[in-house]
């Protein structure tokens, strides 16, 4: 099993380049097979989630041909299999899109009912809404959500009941080629779902108001080739900016969109750090120790659930006494327990982190609960005093490239190893 071999205490000093959004990515790549022509898209993040969304979408077949390591070409004309296998979405929760796709293009699909994660019970039942309200047949059989409307899809008005990334995107996608004129209100605001709108009409579609809590969507019969570049990841780069910030480094992040850093860069200077904004890079400084603060995780613009255990992990070195509340998920605080294992001393009462700062963390032998949880205990391992091992890291693979490439190129001792044997030499080069 791979594991990540971390010996703590350099400061990561450096810059790097941030790829495109996996949350985009997915949306975006299953929004492909809408149209019967060829769309070729760029700054594609290469990490599992991706690749095994590619995978599904050459099993219904679709036609997938791979430019390069961040360029894909898809043609959804020959696709003749509505149905998605359970395999992929027992990998990628974010399959389900393919059902707003295909019951957009097609009027029919069949996808499993994506069970919970790590991180809650995360229910589709507002997805499921949405369809309905555009005059789908929507049943659960067999562990199935199968969707059809053989008299068409038609516009409505649709009210979600919470803010809701997936079910913003998938109604969105199915609206895109309904007949008539949709309003989606309560939608969410995220930057990749204003990149999903943005690439639905650079295939034709006519969407407006996306990035604003009501959505306007006129149906049109057909979508058309396009060629898209995705958004840089925000998340990517804010657990790179915390990663900075913990390990009292300097780091230059570039191609981001500093706007859709802001709730985090809010934090960090709220605690200590200087923070630095250039038209498409943020450079990150952080020379002493912290202090304390509060955060709430909110739906976008507030500060994201996807930031909550890296800001978890940094508070916990910051001086005083910090409250982390989790708005999003019932089951976000997992790796409270592993971080105790570092000398952390958080508690979790319901749904807030009780975070008392310690002077430092020592390395220990960890596991990653689920992806941001993992890339936070590598953060921490990064500030420990020692050696710390991370199992179970191909969580923290599934959305971020080349983890720990990057940070060796910033100064961090970490290595990807897949044996025991080379822990051992791992700790013998760096004594
Ligand atoms: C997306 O998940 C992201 N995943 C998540 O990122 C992210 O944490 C989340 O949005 C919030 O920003 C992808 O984009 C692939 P939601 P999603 O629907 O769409 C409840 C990561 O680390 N809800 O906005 O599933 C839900 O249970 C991942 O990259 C319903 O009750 O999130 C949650 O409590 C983790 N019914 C809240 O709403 C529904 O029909 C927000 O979920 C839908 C959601």
């Amino acid at each position: 099993m791979e594991q990540y071999v971390i010996r703590g205490g350099n400061p990561l000093v450096g810059e790097i380049e941030i790829g495109g959004a996996k949350n985009a990515a997915l949306a975006i790549l299953s929004a492909a097979i809408m149209t019967d022509e060829t769309v070729y898209i760029e700054n594609l993040p290469d990490v599992r989630d991706t690749n095994v969304l590619l995978d599904a979408i050459q099993k219904i077949g679709g036609i997938v041909e791979r430019v390069n390591r961040h360029t894909v070409r898809i043609n959804g004309s020959t696709i003749g299999d509505y149905s998605v296998d359970y395999e992929y979405i027992k990998k990628i929760r974010a399959s389900y899109y393919l059902l707003g796709a295909l019951l957009g293009k097609y009027k029919k699909a069949e996808v499993p009912l994506p069970g919970g994660c790590n991180i809650g019970s995360r229910p589709i039942d507002q997805h499921l809404k949405g369809f309905r309200a555009l005059g789908a047949q929507v049943d659960i059989r067999h562990g199935a959500i199968c969707a059809s409307a053989e008299q068409g899809l038609f516009g409505r008005h649709i009210y979600l009941d919470m803010v809701s990334v997936g079910a913003t995107i998938n109604i969105m996608m199915a609206a895109s080629m309904a007949n008539g004129y949709t309003i989606l209100e309560n939608a969410a605001r995220e930057p990749h779902v204003v990149d999903v709108a943005n690439f639905l009409n650079s295939m034709g579609a006519n969407i407006k108001g996306a990035g604003t809590d009501v959505i306007r969507i006129r149906g049109v019969e057909k979508l058309h080739a396009a060629n898209y570049m995705i958004v840089p990841d925000m998340i990517e780069a804010g657990t790179y900016m915390i990663g900075a910030a913990a390990t009292k480094g300097d780091v230059l992040i570039k191609n981001v969109i500093p706007k859709h850093l802001e709730a985090i860069t809010a934090k960090l200077t709220e605690i200590g750090c200087e923070v630095q904004e250039f038209d498409d890079a943020i450079r990150v400084i952080a020379s002493k120790r912290l202090h304390r603060t509060h955060v709430k995780t909110l739906p976008y613009p507030g500060y994201p659930t996807d930031m909550q255990p890296q800001i978890s992990v940094l508070l916990a070195l910051a001086r005083g006494t910090s409250i982390v509340t989790e708005s999003i998920f019932e089951n976000r605080f997992k790796y409270v327990d592993e971080l105790a294992r570092m000398g952390g001393n958080v508690k979790v009462e319901g749904n807030t982190a009780i975070i008392d700062g310690v002077e430092g963390f020592t390395g220990a032998r960890v596991s990653a609960p689920d992806l941001r949880a993992g890339a936070a205990l590598v953060i921490a391992g990064l500030a420990a005093d020692g050696i710390t091992v991370v199992d179970d890291i191909t969580y923290i693979q599934r959305g971020y490239e080349d983890f720990e490439v990057k940070l060796a190129s910033l100064g961090a001792e970490i290595q990807k190893v897949f044996s025991e044997k080379e822990v051992q030499k791992f700790r013998y080069r760096v004594g």
